[in-house]
Formats: structure tokens, sequence, C-alpha cells
């Protein structure tokens, strides 16, 4: 499909499916090399990185273990946002390496929010791992490990991010039509 219409909003396709497996599986050789005998947890964040984690973790053939948070966002502006914590982390990482996946780094906000939480529970070491980064958006003191690809500073959807819950489906990324 070239183009998808979500509510009032148009989008045309940026990034076809196939390059973004290639990505992802790039970035599971990487974590492989790095972490393979680590047996480290990845702490996925709800909604929006469910099917990049799915994907990510079906190249990863070590021991490991995956979770799931979830936060919800309220808004002030671009830049800040105060969070609540919709699901928790339920297991014991102490001592343990983590691995946050994302599915986008934009302002920094929910990645910088989530580090501080983990933190909390003591893991020898956490990365991030990130399928899209927007450095135009981004701060500059973010702690990212793994990114994808980076990205302009558009909005966009598909394979998992979504625009007021719509397009989360779509197997190829698209960008807004301005
Ligand atoms: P940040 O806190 O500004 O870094 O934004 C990160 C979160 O905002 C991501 O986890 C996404 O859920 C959402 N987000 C940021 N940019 C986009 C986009 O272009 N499309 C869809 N969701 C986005
Ligand atoms: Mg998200």
């Amino acid at each position: 499909m070239s183009g998808i219409k979500l509510y009032d909003k148009t989008f045309q396709l940026f990034l076809r499916s196939e390059f973004i497996q290639q990505t992802v599986k790039k970035m599971a050789d990487r974590i492989t090399l790095d972490l393979k005998d680590q047996n480290p947890v990845f702490i996925s964040v709800l909604n929006g990185a469910f099917i990049f984690t799915a994907d990510l973790m079906r190249h990863l053939h070590f021991n490991c273990h995956v979770s799931f948070v979830k936060l919800s966002t309220y808004r002030n502006d671009s830049s800040t946002g105060t969070y609540k914590e919709l699901i928790g982390l339920n297991e014991d990482i102490t001592g343990r390496t983590v691995v946050i996946t994302e599915d986008i780094i934009d302002t920094g906000a929910t990645i910088t929010f989530i580090l501080e939480k983990i933190k909390k529970n003591n893991p020898a070491e956490i990365r991030t791992a990130a399928l899209f980064l927007k450095p135009e958006a981004c701060r500059t003191d973010i702690h990212a490990d793994y990114i994808g690809l980076e990205v302009p500073n558009d909005f966009i959807v598909g394979y998992g991010l979504d625009y007021n819950g719509l397009g989360r489906n779509f197997k190829d990324v698209y960008k807004i039509e301005n």
C-alpha cells in the first residue's frame, strides 16, 4: 500500500517491511555479540514496542527473559510529560543485565523516565534498544545503546506505532502527509 488514512490524516509509505526486518536483524546480531552469555532481561515498553520486541526476540538464539511495562502519558508540552505506570515490572532484576526495548525515541522523555524507574531495582547494567530515533527532537544526553534507524522529525505510524490508537497493525511504516 502506498498510503493509508487514519481518522482525518493521510500517511505515505516511508519504510517497507523488508527493510525494517533487516534493520531488526542487524540490531539482534549486535545484541547477540554483546549479551549472549549474560541471560539478559528484555523489558518492552507497551504498547508501541510490542511488534519490534516480538521480531527482535525471534532473532535471539540464546537464553533471555522478556517482560513488559506500560505507561500512560499526560503531555504538558513537547518535551515534558507526567507518567503513570499502568503495568509495572513484576520480575526481580537485581544483578541482571536489562535491555529496554522501545519503538521510538522522540524527545527522550519516556526512555529517561523508564531508565530512572528500572535503576531503582538494582540491575547490574541497563542498555536501551530503540528501533527508531528522531535526532532532531531528541535531547543530547539520551542514553541509547542500540538504534535501528534515525528518522526525520515527522510523525510516523505502522509496525507498532500509532496515531491515536490506529495504525499499529500495518507491517510497513508510513509518514504523515503535511
Ligand atoms: P518521547 O518520550 O518524546 O521520546 O516519545 C516516545 C514515545 O512517543 C514513543 O514511545 C511513542 O509511543 C511516541 N511517539 C513518538 N514519536 C512518535 C511517532 O512519530 N509516531 C508514533 N508515536 C510516536
Ligand atoms: Mg511508546
